[in-house]
């Protein structure tokens, strides 16, 4: 196991009703006035508009809105809260919504504190500041909500990045209401669940030895996605299954199964480039890219491969054959993303074959470029023979 240290400050309200202390936690964390930060529209239909409204007013703290985040939240939106946060005295941004929208409250607020483009903080600056954030949260699936992470599309090349990461970029709270999830369309339940499983097996596949109590706390959290993403499809009113599936989707990113290991997330960098270009769901695109990444590298560490498909989908064990069984597991994770109705390959996200060097060339104007992955390192080649197997 590898040295490593672990701050995760963020305060859960989590379950049902506990979206009413929303204003109480806001004011908990210093807040006088809030940006509310929210997408296309959503909230005001399953409550949760009127729920934060109610709860801000309820503790005397006024609030100024920003609607109209889209999924793969642009720069420009970020440019425009930035400029309402400093002419309404804003102190505090609150979040409602999914990834998307938490993401964009979590660049304001950063970008807000600093004179420079906010941008910076996306290419090459580490931010030491923050206004604080707090997140109501309607969709399972990021772990944004706890994440030091945030990823936007700036419209000037489409480059879909995530942050240089540091810990202010951690919501100081989270309001996790399990029942506002129910209201998500089937496709949005399964590319959460998608987002979940694959932020978990970027940690799962390392090279590091010795990590037997992540490895276990990795196996249990995809073998509860996996299995309530299911049930949530099936009857999207299950209450436990959601609550199951919010709180995986928290653990699976805030980095307690990860500490101590190696990471990889080289499918992450991939299904960025894809959504920049293709404009797709984030866990869409993820699960086209996790089984070829998965085909691709599996000669590097068959053992691995294999422990996954025994201890998450129960495959026999083949001592005299482990790469068998490591076969096996890729089959197994292909039927689950069938069944949950989403993608396998490039053509169903709109994505051509004949595109592939001009997405290895997108790949190019990220600053570090290639090679990526720490489990595989992913040269030019090796993301256009992914991509190839993709295609198929
Ligand atoms: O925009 P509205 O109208 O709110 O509708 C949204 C949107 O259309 C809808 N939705 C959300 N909650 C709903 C709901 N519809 C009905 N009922 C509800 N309760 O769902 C659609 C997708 O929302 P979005 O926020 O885009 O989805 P998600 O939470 O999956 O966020 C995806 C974004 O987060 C980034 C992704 O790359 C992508 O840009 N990620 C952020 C991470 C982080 N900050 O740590 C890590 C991830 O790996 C990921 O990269
Ligand atoms: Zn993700």
């Amino acid at each position: 196991m590898l040295n490593f240290s672990f701050h995760c400050p963020t305060l859960f309200a989590f379950g049902d009703g506990e979206e009413q202390r929303t204003g109480e936690l806001v004011r908990r964390f210093g807040g006088t006035k809030v940006l509310l930060v929210y997408g296309g529209g959503s909230i005001f239909k399953n409550g949760a508009y009127d729920d934060a409204a109610a709860s801000l007013n309820r503790a005397g703290i006024p609030f100024v809105e920003l609607g109209g985040v889209q999924p793969n939240p642009r720069s420009g939106k970020v440019y425009e809260g930035i400029g309402l946060c400093r002419a309404e005295g804003v102190d505090f941004v609150l979040a409602v919504g999914g990834g998307s929208a938490i993401d964009t409250a979590k660049a304001i607020a950063v970008g807000t504190l600093y004179e420079g483009d906010f941008w910076d903080f996306y290419t090459h600056k580490a931010a030491d500041k923050s206004l604080p954030v707090g997140v109501v949260l309607t969709l399972s699936a990021t772990g944004s909500e706890a994440s030091p992470s945030t990823v936007i599309t700036h419209e000037n090349g489409d480059l879909k990045w995530g942050n240089v990461k540091t810990d202010v970029y951690r919501p100081v709270f989270a309001v996790m209401n399990p029942r506002y999830t129910c209201s998500l369309p089937p496709y949005q339940t399964a590319c959460g669940a998608m987002d979940m499983l694959s932020h978990v097996m970027e940690r799962y596949f390392t090279t590091t030895d010795h990590v037997d109590v992540t490895d276990r706390i990795c196996e249990g959290l995809m073998q509860t996605i996996l299995s309530n993403a299911l049930k949530a499809m099936e009857n999207p009113d299950d209450y436990n299954a959601r609550a199951e599936l919010m709180w995986c989707g928290t653990l699976a990113h805030n980095n307690l199964c990860g500490v101590g290991r190696a990471q990889d997330w080289a499918s992450h960098q991939m299904s960025h480039e894809l959504s920049a270009l293709y404009d797709s769901a984030h866990g869409a695109t993820l699960s086209v890219i996790t089984p070829a990444w998965m085909q691709y590298v599996l000669h590097r560490d068959p053992q691995r491969f294999a422990q996954f498909a025994v201890r998450v989908f129960g495959c026999q064990m083949d001592f005299h054959h482990p790469e068998l069984t490591a076969q096996e597991g890729i089959e197994r994770l292909k039927h689950w993303i069938r069944a949950m109705g989403l993608p396998l390959t490039l053509k169903e996200i709109g994505a051509l074959q004949d595109d592939i060097p001009a997405m290895v060339a997108h790949r190019m104007k990220k600053p570090g470029g290639f090679p990526f992955g720490g489990f595989a390192p992913i040269h030019e080649t090796d993301m256009a023979l992914i991509l190839e197997l993709a295609a198929r």
